[in-house]
């Protein structure tokens, strides 16, 4: 077992946030990486971190001793480099969605994970989002009876950002940032037995594929449920969620700062017309949650949830999707890797 972590980051753009939750944690930063220059000695200097724990190439991080934990928050397609490499080097890993873009890339983590004998954790946050987590416990406590259809969606204007490997026609809108809404509706009811999709294309000419996608899935236990993806919608960004209960109903966002409960009037089967308003923190990016769950699993030497097979099964599930939107016919995802 780990007495004490000593962490690595690399990727300083969405991996800011990361470091921060870290030095405010008061936990020991081994290294930061970035392959921009500029970059490494803004988030260095920020962060104050020493010049000699600074790196613009990852593979330098690997002959860190000290270091027993790193933090993958590069572009997609550096995942399954990166991560074979340190759990190689005898690291724990903690890697941000999407796990891979392509089946093959996603076989190789989750085979290298297997082998090594130190944690590896996908990065998917809405597990952590403050609004989400208060819904599962609503479900799990069965306040809305038996949950027969669920929604959400990943709304988020991309126009801005659309350039260099968010192109990368495997990192189709649905992998890339739909995978948020996936891996939420999973986590919520389980994993889809089969999606049907279409597609649209009329936001982002500077990519060959769908900006906008709407699918519907058949959950296990006569669950129904619908994911709409736009990563060119003309509003701000938003994952609203609904999950319809025989006893009652949650809407709630990634976004807002309270959700809404709609439950049975008591003694009767109809709906109370006013909801419940329950306060929650806004906190899409809760990193810092992130980490401490990762952090526990290495200092506890407990089976980690979000395993890289959860994070492979979420993927499998969009790229279902995908293929669903091309062919015109319904995709049941194959959730069997290796
Ligand atoms: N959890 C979330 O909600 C969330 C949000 C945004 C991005 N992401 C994920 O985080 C990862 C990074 O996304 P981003 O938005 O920060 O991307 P980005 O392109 O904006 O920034 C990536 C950073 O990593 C650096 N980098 C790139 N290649 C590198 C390499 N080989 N070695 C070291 N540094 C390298 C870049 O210089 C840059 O600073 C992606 O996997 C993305 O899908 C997750």
């Amino acid at each position: 077992m780990e007495k004490k972590l000593s962490v690595g980051v690399i990727g300083l753009w969405m991996g800011r946030h990361h470091l921060k939750g870290l030095v405010d944690k008061n936990i020991e930063v081994a290294a930061i990486c970035d392959i921009n220059p500029e970059t490494l000695k803004k988030e260095g200097d920020l962060n104050n971190i020493q010049e000699e724990k600074r790196f613009t190439d990852w593979h330098d991080l690997l002959k860190i001793k000290e270091m027993n934990a790193v933090l993958i928050i590069t572009p997609d397609q550096t995942h399954r480099e990166m991560s074979e490499a340190f759990l190689a080097a005898g690291k724990h890993v903690m890697c941000e969605k999407p796990l891979a873009l392509s089946r093959e890339d996603l076989d190789a983590i989750i085979a290298a994970a297997n082998k090594a004998d130190t944690k590896f954790m996908v990065g998917q946050i809405c597990r952590f989002t403050p609004a989400f987590r208060k819904a599962k416990e609503i479900i799990d406590a069965g306040t809305i009876g038996d949950v027969y259809f669920v929604e959400s969606e990943y709304a988020h204007d991309y126009a801005k950002i659309m350039h260099g490997w968010r192109r990368d026609p495997l990192r189709h809108g649905v992998v890339g940032g739909g995978c948020h809404a996936v891996d939420l509706l999973r986590w919520l009811v389980g994993d889809p037995e089969e999606v049907f999709a279409y597609g649209s294309h009329k936001l982002l000419p500077m990519v060959d594929y769908d900006d906008a996608t709407i699918s519907v899935l058949k959950f296990p236990n006569g669950v129904i449920g619908k994911v709409f993806v736009s990563t060119g919608c003309k509003r701000p960004y938003t994952m609203r969620t609904l999950i319809y209960g025989t006893k009652g109903t949650i809407i709630c966002d990634n976004t807002s700062d309270h959700m809404e409960l709609y439950t049975l009037i008591e003694g009767d089967i109809s709906v109370n017309e006013t909801p419940e308003i329950i306060p929650v923190d806004i906190n899409n990016h809760n990193v810092v949650h992130e980490f401490e769950v990762f952090a526990g699993h290495i200092l506890n030497d407990t089976p980690v949830a979000m395993s890289a097979l959860e994070g492979a099964k979420t993927v499998a599930t969009c790229h279902a999707i995908v293929e669903s939107a091309k062919t015109g016919k319904p995709v049941k995802p194959n959730y069997n890797f290796g």
